[in-house]
């Protein structure tokens, strides 16, 4: 029996706070794709620890909750994604800069990165997926349609944060901000598994002068070409790029 093509996937990667989370969904959106915040899945994952009082970096109590993990992101338009942990809605919870802190420490565990790695997989379904994190280009999905590597002046990335976290009620002190974003990257790029880089074949994208809808369209325009080639070599993801053509015309 001939395995059945796999679905197109739009991976996003880079730093804290350079914009892969609004435009993910805004491109999910507009394609009508299924959306992967990789992110939040080891958010969820500290999250959970901490609710459970172990400290995270017992590995071992991590890769049981890490085994067990249920995570669906659905994407808005005003780019605050559903993240149902267990089916439950913890989203907002998730969005401290402490959980984003034990989260980036829990990451830098490669049996953690290893028991999470199936799950992203799953999130690859038609008619696409749209995944945004630190590797999807360079470890879990090497094979994807499309990769971006999106970048923005530390500036401008803090600020970003500050205005979002201020936005969801977590009170903020910017040169605290400052620090922990500066150290987060600094540990996810330093790191042995699967450290922060743009893969080899992405494309890099500076997002720190431009709207989050320029960017998605940047990005859709250059994903449209690669679709239709696909189809065009007969890989099966004709349905996943005909919703595109037509999802996509009206688009700024
Ligand atoms: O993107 P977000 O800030 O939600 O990610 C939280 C942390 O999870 C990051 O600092 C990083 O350490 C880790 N992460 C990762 N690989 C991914 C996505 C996130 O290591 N694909």
């Amino acid at each position: 029996m001939k395995t059945p093509p796999k679905a197109p996937v739009l991976c996003l990667d880079g730093p804290s706070g350079s914009g892969k989370g609004a435009v993910g969904q805004r491109c999910a959106l507009r394609l009508g794709w299924h959306y992967l915040d990789s992110g939040a899945i080891y958010r969820a994952l500290a999250y959970r620890l901490r609710q459970a009082g172990v400290d995270p970096v017992d590995e071992r109590a991590a890769l049981a909750i890490a085994g067990t993990l249920e995570v669906e992101c659905l994407p808005r338009p005003d780019d605050s994604a559903a993240v149902l942990v267990q089916g439950v809605d913890v989203g907002a919870a998730l969005r401290s800069e402490d959980v984003g802190d034990t989260a980036s420490r829990l990451a830098a565990d490669a049996a953690v990165r290893d028991a999470v790695l199936a799950a992203q997989r799953r999130a690859r379904r038609p008619p696409g997926l749209v995944a945004d994190g630190r590797d999807m280009g360079t470890t879990v999905f090497p094979d994807a349609t499309l990769k971006i590597f999106l970048t923005a002046s530390l500036q401008v990335r803090v600020q970003r944060r500050y205005k979002q976290l201020k936005l969801k009620g977590f009170s903020v002190n910017l040169p605290d901000l400052f620090r922990t974003i500066q150290e987060r990257d600094a540990r996810d790029a330093r790191r042995r598994a699967s450290p922060l880089v743009a893969a080899e074949d992405a494309v890099t994208l500076d997002t720190s002068d431009l709207e989050i809808d320029e960017v998605a369209s940047r990005i859709l325009d250059l994903l449209q070409p690669r679709l239709v080639r696909t189809r065009a070599h007969g890989t099966g993801i004709a349905n996943a790029s005909a919703d595109t053509d037509s999802r996509d015309s009206g688009k700024s």
